[in-house]
């Protein structure tokens, strides 16, 4: 077992809890909460996942540029979108920062003001977050056969 093979192991494990669990607060917790029209009902999933959940999503970074740098793909090669790799690399960094300002919009603005009236408005950040996730999942999933 090679280093790469460990370090891609924790990306998986984190992208697991990070993915699962945006999926799990959308398909079970999210429509009970905006049924019964409980906020509640998020804030508590919140509060319990948001430790885990920011640790894993920087395990996720941590791991993911350390992968890119073994293939490679180095800072100065960001963002210039010329190969399948380096294109699909720069796309998840793109989503992960599109991912940080949803979470500052969540924690500034959503979840301190979260009342029975705007519960949707914190549903399209909570359904915007897991769709991100997903992508960059199903992303991070070409890259072994040289990325799109
Ligand atoms: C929510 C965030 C992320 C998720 C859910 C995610 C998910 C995944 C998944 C499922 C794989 C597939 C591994 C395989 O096919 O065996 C992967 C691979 C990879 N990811 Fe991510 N990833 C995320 C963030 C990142 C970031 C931020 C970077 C880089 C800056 C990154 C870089 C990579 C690289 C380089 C690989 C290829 C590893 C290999 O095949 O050896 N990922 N990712």
């Amino acid at each position: 077992m090679t280093l790469h093979h460990i370090v891609l192991i924790f990306h998986l494990i984190a992208a697991t809890i990070w993915v699962g669990g945006h999926l799990l607060l959308s398909i079970c917790y999210l429509p009970t909460a905006l049924k019964k029209k409980e906020p509640q009902i998020i804030l508590n999933f919140e509060k319990k996942f948001e430790n885990l959940g920011i640790s894993s999503l920087a395990v996720l970074i941590l791991t993911g540029t350390w992968m890119a740098y073994d293939f490679g793909v180095t800072f100065k090669t960001w963002f210039s979108f010329s190969g399948g790799f380096e294109k699909v690399v720069s796309i998840k960094l793109l989503l992960l920062l599109l991912t940080f300002i949803f979470a500052i919009c969540a924690q500034l603005y959503f979840i301190p003001k979260l009342n029975q009236n705007n519960i949707k408005n914190m549903a399209f950040v909570i359904l915007s977050v897991t769709a991100i996730g997903v992508a960059m999942l199903v992303l991070g999933s070409t890259l072994r056969y040289g990325g799109i």
